[in-house]
């Protein structure tokens, strides 16, 4: 007759087994370990839980269903670890080989990322700066009629600004004479913006005074592109209407823009000059490589332009500008040649 086994006994035997068996199924790092590791532990022949089933006759008859409850407990526990192991050696198997060794100390390689065009930056910054002097920034159209770019600011017919050769006007698709132009549906012809004082006479036209807007886009014309000059280029128009504004007004905008954007650098000259649309007119200079450049047009907005959109020219007065975007930005970033803005040339724009 075999000893009789100790229910403290039988219990700290499973305990162990439990633990062992289910460390030896996770540790096992391939299907032919996890194979072992079965056969070891749950094999029908000399597996050990097998061996401990067998001490279950040796416990006292009064132990037995304490000691039975256990031992399904453990088996069902091993069972489990060898399924877990099994599913992970298939995983595994399926998987991409990964003998690739990685490194995980090397450096990441960084992403190259893009950024703003200069001549972008250059109008975010202008935008910023005018709007925490209390402009807001409105846009117009491209295309635009001989109202809004000639008419309506004071530019008669005969005006040689009117020229076809200094504009872009629009051709319609058939070509039958020489008065085949886009037109609007006024049939008033067609043509690209050659400034933006056109968006001036949108917004007056469309909102009673005070306004104190600024707007920012391309212009064309019909310019040969040389170092300061290009087709197509950007301006930046300010508009303040107002009670009782003054010349003085005008100048100290355009003093503070010009400080607040180079940071003091800079040098600015008023220049007495004629536009059709402002009465006085000036145009503005920036100090430039030892020389000056002219950076844009301003004026106290001409009474004409006022009545043209239905404004009282006794009861308000105000200033325009328009100022050239690429001749700001060329300032800022030593740019020699306006052409260079639209080449693109990557390596070019990355210095920006
Ligand atoms: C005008 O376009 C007026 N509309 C400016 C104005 C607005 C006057 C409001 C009064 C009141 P002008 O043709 O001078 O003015 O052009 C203004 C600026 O645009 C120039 O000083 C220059 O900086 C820039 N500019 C003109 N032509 C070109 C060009 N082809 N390429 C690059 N920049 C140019």
């Amino acid at each position: 007759m075999l000893p009789a086994v100790a229910l403290a006994d039988f219990l700290a035997s499973l305990d162990e087994i439990s633990a062992s068996a289910r460390q030896s199924f996770n540790a096992a790092p391939d299907a032919d370990s996890v194979e072992a590791a079965r056969i070891e532990w749950l094999g029908a022949k000399g597996g050990r839980l097998r061996t401990v089933q067998k001490m279950l006759g040796q416990v006292d008859k009064a132990d037995k269903p304490a000691a039975g409850k256990r031992f399904n407990e453990v088996k069902a526990e091993v069972e489990a670890a060898l399924a877990s192991a099994q599913q992970r050696v298939a995983a595994d198997r399926s998987a991409p080989d990964q003998t690739v060794a990685i490194d995980p100390t090397v450096p990441g390689q960084p992403l190259t990322i893009g950024h703003l065009h200069p001549i972008t930056q250059t109008i975010e910054h202008m935008k910023e700066i005018l709007g925490r002097l209390g402009f807001t920034s409105v846009e117009g159209p491209e295309i635009e009629d001989v109202w809004h770019n000639f008419e309506a600011l004071n530019i008669p017919l005969s005006h040689p600004a009117r020229d076809p050769l200094d504009n872009f006007y629009l051709s319609t698709a058939e070509k039958t004479g020489p008065q085949q132009t886009g037109s609007s549906s006024d049939g008033s012809p067609l043509l690209l913006r050659s400034q933006t004082s056109t968006v001036q006479i949108r917004v007056m036209e469309n909102r009673p005074p005070p306004v104190r807007i600024i707007s920012l886009g391309r212009v064309y014309r019909p310019d040969t592109a040389d170092a300061t000059h290009y087709p197509m280029f950007h301006q930046i128009e300010g508009l303040l209407i107002d009670r009782q504004v003054t010349m003085a007004d005008l100048k100290s905008v355009l003093r503070l823009f010009c400080e607040s954007y180079f940071g003091g650098d800079v040098h600015i000259r008023f220049r007495p000059s004629f536009f059709p649309f402002t009465e006085p007119s000036v145009e503005v200079d920036m100090n430039w490589q030892e020389g000056w450049m002219e950076m844009g047009g301003a004026g106290m907005v001409d009474p004409n332009v006022l009545r043209a959109v239905g404004y009282d020219p006794e009861e308000v007065t105000g200033f325009a500008f328009g100022l050239g975007v690429e001749r700001i930005c060329m300032r800022q970033h030593g740019i020699t040649d306006i052409r260079a803005l639209y080449e693109n040339d990557v390596q070019f724009l990355h210095q920006f």
